[in-house]
């Protein structure tokens, strides 16, 4: 709308808008906007189209022009243009991975045709998928041959080299070479813009000592961390339905989809993480979590509720019976049935105290002020402030409390309001950078004291880095010109500095490090608790059972800077607001908008906005 509108001089005309069309000679306009759905049509010329169409047209822009452009306006840099050589052959890499995947997939496909993958389509009609759900979720079949799939791909032009990188052939140490998949029936893997970026690869017949699925690893094109299985197809129903089904696995997905559940999408294989959130959430911030009803269920539906309350998700609890999945129950029980357990399902406080419950945790006051207090600390994580009052009632009520108890509670977590107001996102963020400490299952009471470190958790991760990985350091110096203005609290510039000391001597650094007396006690807890606190600093990190330590590193580097200016750009508007108060004058007003600017690109880069957006 901004974009077309600086094109063309347009008037409201109810829901669109209205002006002469460009891209032809009329003197009575025709040529209609509508901002709601960013698409224009003229019903002079019958040109019609969207803002990167009108861009390519009206500019003459190419298609990757007309991104950038739009990107450049929304303030989103797309680090292309200089290109080093280096970088245009990963690129190159991860395009023919791409590719490579997607005839894996055609490949896959037609086999289910054949004489031998007919069993692999019964066994799929069998799960009562239509052949309409094996099409849009690219369900095939990988022959029980060492190197059918591969002798395939190599014959379509692609090199042994690219189908290692895309995960479908294995090499081993010898050299050896093999097909990944063998006579197994097969899931694609999409990202959300539909491109395949794995598999998943059922055992046809329960056999000892061979797992059930096999999947790609974390490759170049496949970040386990921030796919989840059928978001591709799921994410306009999502939009639309206003609210997701979080499941496990590949087949409660498909098995959802058929049923009319087309908002289901599963982590598939990994534990739900912050990353899969992130993405989920610009879609809808409302979930159903689907858990089945044993123990395993029951604490990774408690670990995704913190994770979602944290990332400011509604979150209503689905519990099946006992050793049903939610393909199993909707087979078993139709349905409607399951809309019933859907439309019943509560919120985390009605779940929770229902499984404290049933664990005997209120028989006692002391597991009750247990629970209260567990209850307390995840209400802590929602970030709309009149819901968390809501929230807080309810637990007031539930457990006859006064409400001024839990109050005084929540305000011991919470941490105490700026007197600036600052807007509502910064406030959202905040209290994610504060809860560094995310990844914790419901701590007994006695943890729900706040940990009170003294550095950043994005310090953390990078001082961590630093101090244990010689290869991350020298990525941090010269990949990231990372350097003590790099951090924000005094403690870790202090610490980073005698890092780059002993990395620089080319002493153990570590030890050296620890050693230091130039350093006081306040940083030397600090790397005490670096060194040998067992947690895992990066959600990243712990998700994976396939080792790419180096990516990893890497990543867990750009997020870690990324967050880390975040906080900064923060300091920064906060500041000029303050002097605002007292002088607005034109360039302190210009600078406030540029920090907003600042702000918003990298709120959107943390959130791994990409182009598919536009
Ligand atoms: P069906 O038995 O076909 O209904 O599969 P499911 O999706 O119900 O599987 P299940 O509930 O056992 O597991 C949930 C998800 O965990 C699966 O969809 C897979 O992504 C993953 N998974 C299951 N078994 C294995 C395994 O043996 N190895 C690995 N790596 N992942 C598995
Ligand atoms: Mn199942």
């Amino acid at each position: 709308m901004d974009v077309i509108g600086e094109h063309v001089a347009l008037q409201r005309r109810g829901k669109n808008f209205l002006g002469l069309c460009p891209f032809h000679n009329e003197k009575t306009p025709s040529f209609n906007v509508n901002p709601e759905l960013g698409i224009y049509k003229c019903f002079g010329c019958g040109k019609s189209g969207n803002v990167i169409s009108f861009l390519m047209e009206h500019n003459g822009q190419n298609f990757v022009e007309s991104v950038r452009f739009l990107a450049n306006k929304a303030g989103i840099t797309i680090p292309t243009d200089d290109i080093t050589p280096k970088e245009q052959e990963q690129q190159n890499k991860t395009d023919l991975a791409y590719k490579a995947l997607q005839s894996a997939l055609e490949y896959y496909s037609k086999q289910l045709q054949t004489k031998e993958g007919s069993s692999v389509r019964t066994y799929f009609l069998n799960r009562d998928f239509s052949a309409d759900a094996m099409q849009t979720f690219g369900l095939g079949y990988a022959p029980d041959n060492w190197s059918a799939t591969m002798m395939y791909l190599i014959k379509q032009g692609y090199t042994q080299e690219t189908l290692v990188d895309a995960g479908l052939v294995i090499e081993k140490d010898d050299g050896k070479v093999y097909d990944r998949f063998r006579g197994r029936a097969m899931f694609a893997v999409h990202d959300s813009m539909g491109r395949v970026v794995g598999f998943g690869a059922r055992i046809l017949t329960d056999v000892k000592d061979q797992p059930k699925y096999i999947n790609s690893p974390q490759s170049l094109v496949y970040d386990k961390s921030k796919i989840l299985y059928g978001l591709f197809q799921a994410k306009q129903h999502i939009r639309q339905e206003k609210s997701s089904i979080m499941v496990e696995g590949y087949a409660d997905v498909i098995t959802l989809h058929e049923n009319g559940f087309r908002n289901a999408v599963a982590s598939s294989g990994t534990s739900l993480t912050n990353e899969q959130l992130d993405v989920l959430s610009r879609y809808s911030t409302t979930m159903y979590l689907v858990y089945d009803g044993d123990a395993a269920g029951i604490n990774a539906a408690m670990r995704g509720v913190e994770l979602a309350l944290n990332k400011g998700f509604e979150v209503n609890i689905v519990t099946l019976p006992n050793k049903e999945d939610p393909d199993s129950f909707v087979r078993r029980n139709g349905a409607e049935t399951f809309r019933t357990f859907l439309r019943n399902a509560p919120n985390f406080i009605d779940y929770l105290s229902e499984q404290y419950k049933q664990q005997g945790m209120l028989a006692t006051p002391k597991g009750q002020a247990e629970a209260v207090r567990t209850l307390v600390k995840l209400i802590s994580l929602v970030q709309d402030a009149l819901q968390r009052d809501i929230f807080l009632r309810s637990v007031a009520q539930r457990f006859s409390l006064q409400e001024q108890l839990l109050y005084d509670e929540l305000n011991k977590i919470i941490p105490s309001k700026s007197l600036v107001p600052v807007p509502q996102q910064y406030q959202q963020k905040k209290t994610w950078i504060k809860n560094g400490n995310k990844r914790e299952l419901l701590p007994p009471a006695e943890k729900l004291t706040i940990q009170q470190s003294a550095i950043t958790p994005e310090e953390k991760i990078l001082l961590k880095i630093a101090l244990v990985s010689p290869h991350g350091f020298m990525m941090m110096e010269e990949g990231f010109a990372v350097s003590t203005d790099t951090f924000v609290t005094t403690e870790a510039k202090t610490i980073y500095q005698a890092v780059q000391h002993a990395h620089h001597h080319g002493v153990e650094v570590a030890g050296h490090v620890m050693m230091n007396e130039a350093l006081d006690q306040a940083c030397k807890n600090i790397i005490g608790e670096l060194l040998f606190a067992d947690e895992q600093l990066s959600s990243n990190w712990s998700n994976f059972d396939v080792e790419l330590p180096q990516l990893d590193i890497k990543k867990a580097i750009s997020d870690s800077l990324l967050s880390l200016s975040l906080i900064k750009v923060i300091k920064q508007i906060t500041e000029i607001q303050n002097k605002l108060k007292e002088n607005d004058d034109h360039d302190t007003i210009l600078a406030y908008m540029e920090l907003v600017k600042r702000k918003n690109a990298i709120d959107m880069q943390l959130r791994g906005i990409t182009i598919d957006e536009f």
